[in-house]
């Protein structure tokens, strides 16, 4: 395997972490990373949102069975998928541009020596 990739081939979904405080400049790293992925026609059908509060990591992981290592983790960040965006109108290229950003993110913090893990929560509704 070419070594140049070892971010790609060495990257592991990571569940335990330290407490240590993930720098703000690192979080933005991460979602400038995101928001560097392919989408169909560029739209870009993505919204971000970081959460560093201990409480609302542990509230989110509440409704989240398999989602406790949000427990431990120092901060999450929740990829949208916005349908007013999305090439025509499919869902399917929303899913397809949203999946590219977070595979991004995970090769990001890989790259960066962080550990992180996809977690899957389909939420799908219309914001108020
Ligand atoms: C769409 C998707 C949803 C996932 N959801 C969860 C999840 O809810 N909880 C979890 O612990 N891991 C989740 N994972 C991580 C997978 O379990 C993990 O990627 C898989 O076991 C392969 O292991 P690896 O990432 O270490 O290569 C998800 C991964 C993907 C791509």
């Amino acid at each position: 395997m070419n070594s140049d990739l070892d971010f790609i081939f060495k990257r592991r979904s990571v569940r335990k972490y330290t407490d240590k405080t993930i720098p703000a400049e690192i979080l933005r790293d991460l979602l400038e990373a995101g928001m560097a992925a392919p989408s169909a026609a560029a739209t870009d059908p993505w919204h971000f949102i970081v959460i560093t509060e201990r409480e609302t990591l542990s509230g989110v992981a509440a409704f989240l069975p398999h989602g406790k290592m949000l427990l431990t983790a120092p901060a999450a960040i929740v990829a949208c998928g916005d349908m007013t965006k999305a090439f025509d109108g499919y869902e399917s290229y929303m899913l397809q541009d949203v999946s590219a950003a977070v595979e991004n993110i995970l090769l990001a913090a890989q790259a960066l020596g962080l550990g992180a893990c996809w977690l899957g929560a389909s939420i799908l509704g219309s914001p108020e």
